[in-house]
């Protein structure tokens, strides 16, 4: 049996390119029997950005609420809010006394942040070692992530490989899991659909919100009667992520054909959205007008979470003198 483990930061809300690019498959990995998974919504982590504690609530709401809509399954795995496991910080303290800080230093995600960032704290210099104790506090084989998150896991195993060098075989080291085809989604400007370009579809919102944000996808001037090229065009490719073979075929011959234009192959995309993701939608909506229902599942993963990382802390504890 393998430990998949993975956290999504509560920064924002998920959006599409989240969803498929980083929930839907680690949801059909957690489905496989051979796998037991521990998913978590990375609140301590999001401190380094969002200050404001009622954001940060509804963010981390927005994202267990996502996780459950989609059909993560909370009873065979573990489900639970990074800060509602607090031993996470005490190991936090004793890895910060084993990460270098010239590996801290050179980070990409560090440079990249404290170039962009007005606020450059030590929690960001130090994010990677906290990553390190999530994966590590919980004996985690595998973990997906995205390619960004490369240098991060492979800071994990140098720290638990240097601690394991001085204390003997404490950390399980786990191994990225990270698929090349991950698929890159298309923002509505066609740059990678990320928050920070601001070029997110929310599925999660109002069918008006919804559409409009469709309608906002960025198209070329080709008039409505001449033919369009679907394989340049960001509507087309979106449309070719979520629909079915027969559906995408006859959006092709619209294309090609002539007489379709942009605004309707968005109407046909919000469309699509609509009724692909009804059951998604309703649920997400249902937990965050419930937020008691979230609280619940939470609660009993939490419970789960900490009795591992009791354990897990012990150990550590032992070999450096502080038990
Ligand atoms: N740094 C990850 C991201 O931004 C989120 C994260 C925090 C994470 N702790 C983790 C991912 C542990 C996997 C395992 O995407």
């Amino acid at each position: 049996m393998a430990r998949i483990l993975t956290g999504i930061q509560s920064s924002g809300k998920p959006h599409l390119g989240n969803i498929l690019g980083a929930m839907k498959p680690a949801i059909d990995l957690s489905n496989d029997q051979k796998n037991e998974s521990f998913f978590f919504i990375a609140d301590l982590h999001s401190l380094t950005t969002i200050k404001d504690p009622k954001t940060r609530i509804e963010n981390t709401n927005a994202v267990a609420a996502a996780w459950l809509a989609f059909g993560f399954d909370t009873s065979k795995n573990t489900f639970y809010r990074q800060s509602r496991v607090p031993e996470v910080c005490e190991l936090n303290w004793y890895l910060n006394c084993f990460a270098p800080y010239p590996m801290l230093a050179n980070a990409h995600s560090f440079k990249d942040k404290s170039d962009r960032l007005s606020d450059v704290n030590a929690g960001l210099f130090v994010y990677p070692v906290l990553m390190a104790c999530d994966i590590l506090l919980y004996d985690a084989n595998i973990v997906p992530v995205g390619k960004d998150q490369r240098q991060h896991l492979e800071m994990t195993r140098d720290i638990a490989s240097s601690f394991n060098h001085q204390y003997g075989d404490i950390f399980v080291l786990p191994d990225a899991q990270i698929s090349e085809e991950v698929m890159t989604v298309p923002g509505i400007d066609g740059q990678k659909m990320s928050k920070s370009y601001g070029n997110t579809i929310d599925i999660f919102q109002t069918d008006k919100a919804l559409r409009k944000n469709i309608m906002k996808i960025v198209s070329d001037s080709t008039p409505l009667e001449e033919p369009k090229d679907p394989d340049n065009d960001i509507t087309f490719s979106l449309y070719e992520l979520l629909a079915d073979a027969d559906q995408i075929a006859e959006m092709k011959a619209n294309y090609l054909g002539g007489n379709y234009g942009y605004g309707h192959a968005k109407q046909a995309l919000y469309e699509l959205i609509v009724s692909k993701y009804s059951k998604e939608r309703e649920a997400y909506n249902h937990y965050m007008e419930n937020p008691k229902l979230l609280e619940e599942q939470l609660l009993i993963g939490e419970e789960k979470a900490s009795n591992v990382a009791k354990e897990v802390l012990s150990r550590v504890k032992g070999v450096l003198g502080f038990s």
